[in-house]
């Protein structure tokens, strides 16, 4: 058994910034309802020329280069998205061509908001074998193309971006080094998938046919809610009690970004201070599997995430599927 560990992470967001002023104009709602109720201030829109690849090369080509290594160096793609530029081929084919990767296995893995935590867990496997040794793993969203903004209960919690790692083998570290991946965990329960899905678009309704079947996404939002904050604290307990570690010893949470009262209320329910909890959602809103490495990385860069910290990734998403991460950085 061989230990994976994050050896590169790179993220990206478009420029085009929708603030809530700018959704003001387009439903009905208020600056002062959005912060008070997601905590959400802005969220960045890929233009109309720009698809997921697109946001994926940029985050995928600074981790390769944030590891130290080049495009040939890779071993396997796997990308974690619900918005594809097409039914297929998958992102990863595109990004492959793109990046100038050799002809390496690449897919597409759809796991809602959980996808960058199922494709870690995907890639884990591959290296803990010894069957790989750089695995690059994006996790990209265009929201922004299956929201609908004539509903003020959606439009104000979505956006666009990307995040990727570059999972190595490290071949110095025992597979009981404090190191690299330490847990994963992920869950599914399809019973509540009419809370929180997309109606047309896919074998079902191809396309659109009125109202009720719209390519956008429909949501129970309290509903949500309510799983969100219930399914991420299960999977934080379950997670330090597989570990047998205390929340002392987790240097950073970083749960999915959805809203910030889910963040404070999954605190709460975990008992970790909210200094300890990352956010970004006031800043780019939710943009789906691309949360997550987006959360990281800027924090990183603020100098607030370290080599060396330990990180516990909580997860939720449309399926219902929820899951949780814990990693020495
Ligand atoms: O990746 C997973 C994605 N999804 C989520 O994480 C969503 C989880 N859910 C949520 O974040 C919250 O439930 C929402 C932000 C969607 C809604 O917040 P809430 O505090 O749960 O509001 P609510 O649905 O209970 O609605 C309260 C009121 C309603 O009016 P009435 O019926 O009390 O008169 C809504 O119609 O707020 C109204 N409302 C709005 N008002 C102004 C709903 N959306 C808006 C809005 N602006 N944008």
């Amino acid at each position: 058994m061989f230990k994976a560990v994050i050896r590169g992470i790179g993220s990206y967001v478009p420029d085009q910034v929708l603030t809530n002023a700018d959704l003001e104009q387009m439903v009905d709602t208020s600056d002062e309802w959005i912060v008070s109720r997601t905590g959400i201030r802005e969220r960045r829109i890929a233009p109309p020329d720009m698809a997921t690849s697109d946001l994926g090369y940029f985050a995928a080509k600074e981790a390769i280069a944030n590891a130290g290594l080049t495009p040939a160096d890779i071993d396997m793609l796997i990308v974690a998205t619900s918005t594809p530029d097409h039914q297929f081929p998958p992102v990863a084919c595109l990004l492959q061509e793109r990046l100038g990767c050799r002809t390496i296995p690449a897919y597409d893995l759809s796991a809602t908001c959980i996808g960058f935590l199922s494709a870690l867990e995907t890639a884990e496997q591959f290296i803990q074998t010894g069957k790989l040794q750089h695995i690059l793993i994006v996790g990209a969203d265009t929201l922004s193309r299956i929201t609908d903004y004539t509903d003020r209960t959606t439009c104000i919690l979505f956006s666009d971006g990307a995040g990727a790692f570059v999972l190595s083998r490290d071949d110095s570290a025992t597979p009981q080094a404090e190191t690299g991946i330490r847990y994963t965990a992920t869950h599914a329960d399809g019973t509540y998938f009419p809370s929180l899905y997309v109606p047309a678009g896919g074998s079902r309704h191809p396309q659109p046919n009125d109202q009720a079947e719209k390519a956008k996404i429909v949501m129970e939002g309290r509903k949500i809610f309510r799983l969100a904050v219930t399914s991420m604290t299960e999977a934080a307990k379950q997670a330090l009690h597989a570990t047998r570690m205390s929340l002392d010893e987790i240097d950073w949470v970083i749960p999915h970004q959805a809203n910030q009262r889910i963040i404070d209320a999954v605190a709460e329910h975990l008992e970790v201070p909210a200094e300890k909890m990352i956010s970004t959602v006031a800043d780019f809103g939710n943009n789906s599997a691309a949360t997550i490495p987006l959360a990281m990385h800027t924090a990183i860069k603020e100098g607030r995430i370290k080599r060396g910290d330990t990180l516990m990734l909580l997860a939720f998403g449309g399926g219902l599927v929820w899951g949780c991460v814990v990693l020495t950085y």
